[in-house]
């Protein structure tokens, strides 16, 4: 059954080459992704080599744990490896069919980003953005080619969440959502086609719980009990652990959209701020046995 909103699967293109902006943990589960779904070549870029060195390194990293799991064979692995390559030229995203970014949560860095990308690819290569709250139509106004823009937007973790939103901005060509449709299913993700609004659908609903806990932090309420006392309540998992595992400046960005486009409905933690203005980007997770990290 076509997901409501879908365009004709029959206007979706093949996606033969993949070029990732960002080597960060998130951008690096998705290139994996993409090279052991579809067994595609998939390249990252950063803004050094530093960067794509070690975002290599965590890629190569979960291919030996599916392997030490028995999950994957390891001449699988060793081919999958070898379709992912890392580069600090975006130029060398020049063949790609599809690049999706995933740097900074900042309006202007993904714009610079897009401008920089179109400048090398092809018109008919397709501009992707993992935003997690940002406007895909601002992020495609000063392209030339804006239509090539669509939002495609994970979650954390990659691997095991099985949802994936895309994004129609006004100007997206039918053939583009239709291709992001497309590629969703390759990747074996359920896709929904959201509105172009502040955090789109997930994010906006989960806020709002996020944004009451944080309220309960802020006035006093420690992290640890917060996350207590909301375990027997059947959620995947703990607010705190899942602020945690998102990173609570990436939570914070998505916050200060939803505030900015929905007012004290969603309101910024002044606490958790303070903390991530000290370099704490998670307050403790609990494992299994029950231990702290
Ligand atoms: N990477 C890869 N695989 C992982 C993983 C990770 N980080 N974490 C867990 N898994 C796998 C496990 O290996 C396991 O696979 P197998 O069954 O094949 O062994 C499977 O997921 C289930 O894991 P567990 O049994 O250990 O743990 P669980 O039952 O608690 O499930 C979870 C783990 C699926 C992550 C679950 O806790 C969950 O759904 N958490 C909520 C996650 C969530 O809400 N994400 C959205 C965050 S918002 C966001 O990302 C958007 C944004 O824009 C900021």
């Amino acid at each position: 059954k076509r997901p409501a909103g879908a365009p004709d699967q029959a206007l979706a293109r093949p996606v033969g080459r993949i070029g990732v902006v960002g080597a960060g943990l998130m951008a690096g589960q998705f290139a994996l992704l993409f090279a052991q779904a579809l067994r595609v070549p998939v390249t990252i870029t950063d803004l050094d080599q530093g960067r794509v060195d070690r975002g290599l390194a965590h890629i190569s990293a979960d291919l030996d744990k599916q392997v030490a799991k028995g999950r994957l064979r390891s001449e699988d692995a060793e081919a999958v490896r070898a379709l992912i390559t890392g580069t600090t030229d975006k130029a060398d995203f020049a063949d790609a069919d599809l690049v999706i970014e995933a740097v900074f949560e900042e309006l202007s860095v993904k714009k610079q980003v897009f401008a920089e990308v179109e400048a090398v690819v092809s018109p008919e290569c397709i501009l992707a953005t993992n935003t997690s709250s940002l406007s895909v139509t601002e992020m495609a106004a000063d392209l030339q080619h804006p239509e090539r823009v669509v939002g495609f937007h994970f979650f954390n973790p990659v691997a095991v969440m099985p949802l994936v939103e895309i994004v129609r901005a006004p100007r997206t060509d039918d053939a583009v959502v239709a291709t992001a449709f497309a590629l969703a299913r390759g990747l074996g993700k359920t896709a929904v086609l959201v509105r172009d609004s502040a955090a789109f659908v997930v994010n906006r609903v989960l806020l709002r719980l996020m944004g009451e806990v944080q309220n309960a932090f802020d006035e006093g309420t420690p992290a640890e009990v917060a996350d207590d006392a909301l375990r027997p309540m059947g959620l995947p998992m703990t607010p705190f652990t899942l602020l945690a595992m998102v990173g609570m400046p990436v939570a914070q960005h998505v916050m200060e959209s939803l505030h900015a486009a929905f007012g004290d409905r969603f309101r910024v933690s002044a606490n958790l701020q303070r903390l991530i203005d000290h370099g704490i980007t998670g307050l403790w997770a609990r494992d299994d046995d029950g231990g702290r990290t």
